[in-house]
């Protein structure tokens, strides 16, 4: 990751402005991932780390911002613009001057040069004048809350259902730059840095303060938010117990679980086979050994479960990330209603299956990396009103609120990802 001054200076050259806008059109017009647009865009392309870098921050800061950012060039064009290539490149050049401080005359030239790489000649007078137009503007002021908060609006008015009173919190936090958390195997070393003030590996350091530190340089540290920490430390694997992680990859949680207890026998699943490629090589890289690695479906037991039941399931479900925009801001782009209701059917199939697969006594620790209380509380009320065998069990996470069932920490407490968990016991 580059500082923006070290982006700054690589404004001058061409073809990262021409990839960036590629990378954007795919992504909005679309609808690519950004980190899948990013890999196919400059891929095969004589591309250096510091190109890369400039490319990936003016496209996560664009992408953050995209609403407020293109309402203030639309407001100087007569009529909607057509062409969504060339869109994207305003968007873009406003995106420099907001949150690069890339001077005006040189986001003028740059967009109408990279206008004729786009081979988009016919666009130049019109990029020249808009632009100049609205990098000049100083009385712009967002006319909705979609601009205002750079979210769609279904998104907006969820959150103000369901976090009233922390709605505009969890939008603010969503559009900043996200901070670097790791995990640091000995807590003993010492660290210049944030330590978290209830986990004593977790760590908010710069990419400065990991570079300087000796200790971390030989490996000994993993990159994984704060807030997915808290995992493990609920689950608290004991000597000799038999573990599921049933959407494991790419392996965070389980490497925490075996670092924290090597003796379980943690049984890793996860659906997607190249991402079972990332645990293996998660494992891999911090020596631990996992009992098995299953390439399956955690809704079909039926096809890889062998018994005997486990003692414990982490259960990280596949959700809306709603959690960790900060992370991937393209995701405001995607994610439709819709999707809700996919994911919330997913989720409390995973649920219902999982329940018979742990002993009795046994227990469940329920997580997603969002905020949305239908993914949340109200999976587990409706997991609960069909399984009255389980309860759930007091969790003490200190910066989370307390839900009907389970806590929420909410985006950027403590400057911690957006984060739910709820941990259940199978009592009959
Ligand atoms: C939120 S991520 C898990 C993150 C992981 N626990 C960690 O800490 O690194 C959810 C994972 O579940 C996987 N997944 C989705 N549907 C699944 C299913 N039906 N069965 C098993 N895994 C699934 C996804 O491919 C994804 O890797």
């Amino acid at each position: 990751m580059s500082t923006d001054s070290n982006n700054n200076q690589l404004t001058s050259r061409p073809h990262t402005r021409l990839i960036a806008t590629q990378v954007m059109y795919q992504v909005v017009v679309k609808q690519h991932h950004l980190k899948q647009a990013m890999l196919a865009t400059m891929a095969h392309k004589n591309i250096t780390p510091q190109d890369k870098a400039w490319v990936q921050n003016i496209c996560y800061q664009s992408l953050r911002h995209h609403q407020n950012l293109s309402a203030r060039w639309k407001r100087f064009t007569d009529k909607p613009l057509k062409d969504k290539l060339v869109a994207e490149l305003l968007t873009l050049s406003m995106a420099q001057k907001y949150h690069l401080d890339t001077p005006d005359h040189a986001i003028v030239n740059e967009a109408v040069n990279t206008a004729k790489k786009l081979k988009k000649n016919w666009a130049t007078g019109l990029i020249n004048k808009v632009l100049k137009l609205a990098l000049n503007d100083q009385s712009f002021t967002p006319n909705s809350e979609v601009e205002t908060h750079n979210h769609p609006q279904w998104w907006i008015d969820l959150l103000k259902k369901d976090w009233p009173e922390q709605w505009q919190q969890i939008l603010n936090a969503n559009n900043q730059k996200p901070p670097l958390w790791v995990r640091i195997y000995d807590s003993a070393l010492q660290v210049k840095g944030q330590q978290h003030p209830h986990l004593k590996n977790a760590w908010n350091l710069t990419e400065t303060q990991i570079s300087s530190s000796i200790e971390l340089k030989q490996g000994q540290f993993s990159v994984q938010d704060s807030a997915a920490q808290y995992a493990a430390h609920i689950l608290k694997p004991k000597t000799g117990e038999k573990i599921l992680d049933a959407c494991a990859a790419p392996g965070g949680k389980s490497c925490h679980l075996l670092e924290l207890e090597p003796n379980i026998k943690l049984d890793i699943l996860e659906k997607e086979p190249h991402r079972l490629e990332l645990v293996k090589d998660n494992l891999s890289r911090l020596n631990l050994k996992a009992n098995r690695l299953i390439e399956g479906d955690a809704t079909q037991p039926k096809t890889w479960f062998q018994g005997p039941k486990y003692d414990k399931i982490l259960l990280d479900v596949p959700c809306s990330a709603a959690g960790v925009v900060r992370r991937n801001p393209d995701i405001k782009l995607l994610r439709q209603p819709q999707h809700i209701k996919q994911l919330t059917d997913l989720q409390q199939n995973i649920l219902l299956q999982m329940a018979d697969l742990v002993k009795t006594g046994g227990q469940i620790l329920y997580a997603t990396c969002s905020v949305f209380r239908s993914e949340n509380e109200r999976q587990i009320k409706k997991f609960l009103q069909k399984h009255p065998g389980f309860q759930t069990i007091q969790m003490d996470i200190k910066l989370a609120e307390n839900c009907l069932h389970g806590q929420q920490i909410i985006t950027g407490n403590n400057n911690m990802d957006g984060f739910y968990y709820c941990l259940l016991e199978k009592v009959a």
